[in-house]
C-alpha cells in the first residue's frame, strides 16, 4: 500500500511576542509540535485526537502546506507541502470547521462552480460528483442560498462537497464536526465513510469527539502538548480504557463516602459523590439499586471519560511506566 502521509520527526515552534513592561517586548517560543513521527496508507480513515491546544490543527496546517515545520520532513502524496503547495492543492482536499472556503456572499453552488475552475477538473467529472454529492448530503434546498444565510450544518455540508468535488486522494479535515447537532453529525460521519469506502479516499480528521472516532476510524493517534501519546487501533483503545464510567449522585445531605459493592467513591463534595464503576462488571442499574438502598438519593446522573480524561489516564500510566516514543497498541 502507498504512503499517502508521512512525518518524521516533525517540530513546529510559534515565536510569540509578550509585552515586558511598557515599551519592552519579549520574544518567547511556544513549540506547538514535538518530534512527531507517523505515516498514514492509501485508503486509511485516521482521528487525530488530543484537547485544547494539544497541537492538531498546527499539524494539519503543516500536512496541508500552510505552515512550514521548524525541524522534520512531511510528504504528502510523494510531495513536500510548503515547496509543491500548488500541486497538493489539486490533489487533496481540506476542511477547516471553524473556517469557510466558501464564497460568502455567493450562493453555494457559484463557489462549486468557482472551484471546479480553480481545480480545473473535466466538466464530466465535476457534473457528475456535483449531482453525487448533492443527492447524498442533500443539498438541492439551498444551493441557491448565498452561503452566510446557511445554517452551520448545511455550511458544513457545502464544505464537504467543496472539499472532494475533484476527487482528492486525500481529505484532511480540522474539526468537521464542532458545533453540530447530532443529525448534521451523523450526516457528516455517513458520507466520510462513504466517500472512503466507495472512493477509496485516505481521510484525516482532528476532533473533540471521541464518538466521531468510533464512528468512523480504525486507527487515532492521541496529541498532547505536541507530542504523540499513542497511535494504535481504536477497538483496543475502547477495550482498554474505555468501559469506566462515573456516576454522580447528590444525595439528601452530606454523608461520608458510601461504602458499595459495586463501585468505588472517588471524590465528595457536600451531597454529591462520584462514583466509579467498570460496566463491563457491573451494570448501572446495579449500582444505582446499591446507592438507593446506601442512602436517600435526590438526583443523578452517568458520565462517560471524555477524551481528555481518557488522555490523562494515559498520560498518568504513561509517567509511571517506563519512559519511550508513545504508547504502541
Ligand atoms: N499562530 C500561532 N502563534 C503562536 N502560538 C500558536 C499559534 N497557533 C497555535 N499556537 C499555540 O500552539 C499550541 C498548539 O495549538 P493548536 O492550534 O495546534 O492546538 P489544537 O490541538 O488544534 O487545539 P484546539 O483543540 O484548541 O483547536 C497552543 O499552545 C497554541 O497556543
Ligand atoms: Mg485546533
Amino acid at each position: 500500500m502507498a504512503q499517502v502521509v508521512r512525518l518524521a520527526a516533525v517540530d513546529k515552534t510559534y515565536a510569540v511576542r509578550t509585552r515586558a513592561g511598557r515599551v519592552r517586548r519579549r520574544r518567547r517560543e511556544v513549540r506547538a509540535v514535538s518530534d512527531v513521527s507517523f505515516t498514514i496508507e492509501s485508503g486509511e480513515m485516521v482521528g487525530y485526537v488530543g484537547p485544547n491546544g494539544a497541537g492538531k490543527s498546527t499539524t494539519i496546517k503543516m500536512i496541508t502546506g500552510i505552515l512550514t515545520p521548524s525541524a522534520g520532513r512531511i510528504e504528502v502524496l510523494g510531495l513536500t507541502p510548503t515547496v509543491d503547495r500548488r500541486r497538493l492543492t489539486r490533489r487533496i482536499g481540506v476542511v477547516f470547521g471553524q473556517r469557510s472556503q466558501l464564497w460568502w456572499d455567493l450562493p453555494l453552488i457559484d463557489s462549486f462552480e468557482l472551484l471546479h475552475h480553480v481545480y480545473r477538473t473535466e466538466r464530466a467529472r465535476h457534473d457528475a460528483n456535483l449531482a453525487a454529492f448533492t443527492e447524498r448530503l442533500d443539498l438541492g434546498g439551498f444551493l441557491d442560498v448565498p452561503v452566510r444565510q446557511l445554517s452551520l450544518g448545511q455550511r458544513m455540508r457545502g464544505e464537504l462537497t467543496a472539499a472532494l468535488l475533484h476527487d482528492p486522494a486525500l481529505v484532511v479535515l480540522d474539526e468537521p464536526t464542532i458545533g453540530l447537532d447530532v443529525v448534521s453529525k451523523y450526516a457528516v460521519r455517513e458520507f466520510l465513510s462513504e466517500t472512503n469506502r466507495e472512493r477509496g479516499t485516505t481521510v484525516l480528521l482532528t476532533t473533540h469527539d471521541l464518538d466521531d472516532v468510533e464512528h468512523l476510524c480504525r486507527r487515532m493517534l492521541i496529541i498532547d502538548r505536541g507530542r504523540v501519546l499513542l497511535d494504535g487501533a481504536v477497538d483496543r483503545f475502547k477495550a482498554e480504557h474505555g468501559n469506566d464510567r462515573t456516576l454522580v449522585v447528590d444525595l439528601e445531605s452530606a454523608a461520608e463516602p458510601l461504602p458499595l459493592r459495586t463501585g468505588q467513591v472517588l471524590r465528595t463534595d457536600g451531597p454529591r459523590q462520584w462514583i466509579r464503576f467498570d460496566r463491563r462488571r457491573t451494570s448501572a442499574a446495579a449500582v444505582i439499586a446499591e446507592v438507593t438502598a446506601a442512602g436517600a438519593v435526590r438526583d443523578l446522573a452517568i458520565e462517560e471519560p471524555d477524551i481528555e480524561e481518557l488522555i490523562r489516564r494515559i498520560y498518568a500510566s504513561r509517567t509511571e511506566g517506563s519512559p519511550g516514543d508513545g504508547v504502541g497498541l
